[in-house]
């Protein structure tokens, strides 16, 4: 049984991507993620790092529920049966493209306001209005933005409006699968300073994934290392970032050491 203060318990996972072969038509499968389990509090920010293929997104996606782990439970503020539009107001994701996940035909308020329509209904226009431009100051963007169309904004600007978009219907849980790694290091201390601003406000649980441990390291309580599918090593940022157990997670501290230099 999970317990109820988790915003998401996940319990012996294991994932595969099928495929059919030609040859008699048999389903083929490579394990991508194996037995991996992992409890997320409430207002709580986890990191997992690992090398690129290790399946961090593959982990993202079935925990956002774009895929479908052939074992292994998940368990969301100790539930698993939500509608669709339930599902989407507990946890939402941002990706590393933000470009890739907003309309390029739609203004900025039209990509605020969409969602605020879908779940709450109710609202008045003027309330919806006063919504959009709360969400814009939230992460640090002002109103002369509304009227513009993704293409005419910074990747920066993107990503806080893509995270806009994902707080704007209350969620629980927040999915950040490589959020600043394709931004320059002064962008991606900012976005890593909101991550912050907002959790403690929010008492949002955030997952927040990476390739970058120094990234990581910003905003992440407890750290989880991942290599092949699995997790090898666990424990808080700090203790991790100074005393990692496995070589493998010294290796990923010394690249981003060097990297830095
Ligand atoms: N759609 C797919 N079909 C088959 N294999 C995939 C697919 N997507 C990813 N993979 C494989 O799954 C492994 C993990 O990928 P991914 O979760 O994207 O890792 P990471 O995010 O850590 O870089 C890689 O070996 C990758 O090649
Ligand atoms: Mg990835």
């Amino acid at each position: 049984m999970a317990e109820i203060s988790l915003a998401i318990s996940v319990q012996n996972v294991s994932f595969f991507y099928s495929r059919r072969t030609r040859l008699l038509n048999r389903r083929r499968g490579e394990w991508i993620l194996q037995n991996v389990s992992l409890d997320l509090r409430e207002g709580e920010c986890i990191g997992i790092v690992g090398e690129s293929g290790s399946g961090k997104s593959t982990l993202a996606h079935v925990i956002g529920r774009q895929y479908r782990a052939q074992s292994g439970e998940i368990f969301y503020g100790g539930k698993q049966n939500f509608s669709r539009k339930e599902f989407c107001r507990y946890v939402q994701n941002i990706w590393q493209f933000p470009g890739d996940a907003l309309d390029p035909l739609w203004s900025i308020g039209k990509t605020l306001r969409e969602p605020l329509k879908i779940h709450f209904p109710d609202l008045s226009r003027l309330a919806v209005e006063e919504k959009i431009k709360e969400l814009l100051h939230g992460v640090s963007l002002d109103d002369s933005l509304l009227q513009r169309r993704p293409s005419a904004l910074s990747g920066g600007q993107k990503q806080r409006v893509a995270l806009a978009r994902a707080l704007a219907v209350g969620p629980c849980v927040l999915i950040c699968d490589e959020v600043t790694s394709a931004l320059d290091m002064p962008v991606q201390w900012e976005i890593l300073n909101l991550l912050n601003i907002l959790r403690a406000k929010q008492r949002l649980a955030i997952l927040f994934i990476s390739h970058d441990i120094a990234a990581v390291a910003q905003v992440a309580d407890r750290v989880i290392v991942m290599q092949k599918g699995k997790i090898i090593e666990s424990g808080p940022t700090a203790e991790i970032c100074r005393h990692p157990h496995h070589r493998y997670t010294e290796t990923l501290i010394n690249e981003v050491l060097a990297m830095r230099i």
